[in-house]
């Protein structure tokens, strides 16, 4: 009963199968089968519910940059106002650094720290170190000499 009056239901297969243990359950009517229906439903639900948190869209590389870096590094990749404090703060717009450091070496600042500088290893929310990288390469300004 429960498959012919289910079979032609369009959905997702695991909503059907929620459903066909909901329906089935209540439907034979007797106390114990109803508790174990709203088990089923309670388990699913707790299933469910954390992975569509988990499964929320990471920032982009530019989102996260302008969220967590811009305090130091500026929105624009160069913060002059902070050389007294981090002498040695990159300036990201500058072509001749962005030319002398390789991704995997900048990759491996962000994602290890560099003195002064946080490990972001265990706080990137899903953004890739390498995306960082190539967020920061736009930052450069153009080439003026050519
Ligand atoms: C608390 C301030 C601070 C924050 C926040 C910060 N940085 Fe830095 N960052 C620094 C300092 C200081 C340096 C210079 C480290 C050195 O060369 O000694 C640096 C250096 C770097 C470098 C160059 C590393 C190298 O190998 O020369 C990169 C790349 C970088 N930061 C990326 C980022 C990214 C991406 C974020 C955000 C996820 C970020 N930083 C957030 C302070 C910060």
């Amino acid at each position: 009963m429960c498959k012919s009056l289910l079979g032609g239901c369009a959905g997702f297969a695991w909503a059907r199968k929620v459903v066909a243990v909901v329906y089935c359950c209540i439907g034979r009517g007797d106390r114990d089968h109803r508790w174990s229906a709203f088990a089923w439903v309670a388990g699913a639900v707790a299933l469910i519910y954390p992975a569509g948190l988990a499964n929320a869209d990471p920032p982009t590389a530019e989102q996260f940059y302008q969220e967590q870096c811009k305090r130091c590094h500026g929105a624009n990749g160069s913060n002059p106002n902070l050389y007294s404090i981090f002498p040695d703060l990159p300036d990201f717009t500058d072509r001749t650094w962005q030319a002398a450091h390789s991704k995997a070496e900048l990759k491996e600042s962000i994602l290890s720290g560099k003195s002064r500088m946080p490990a972001w290893k265990d706080d990137l929310d899903g953004v890739k170190a390498g995306d960082l990288v190539d967020y920061l390469r736009t930052l450069a300004k153009p080439d003026q000499t050519k």
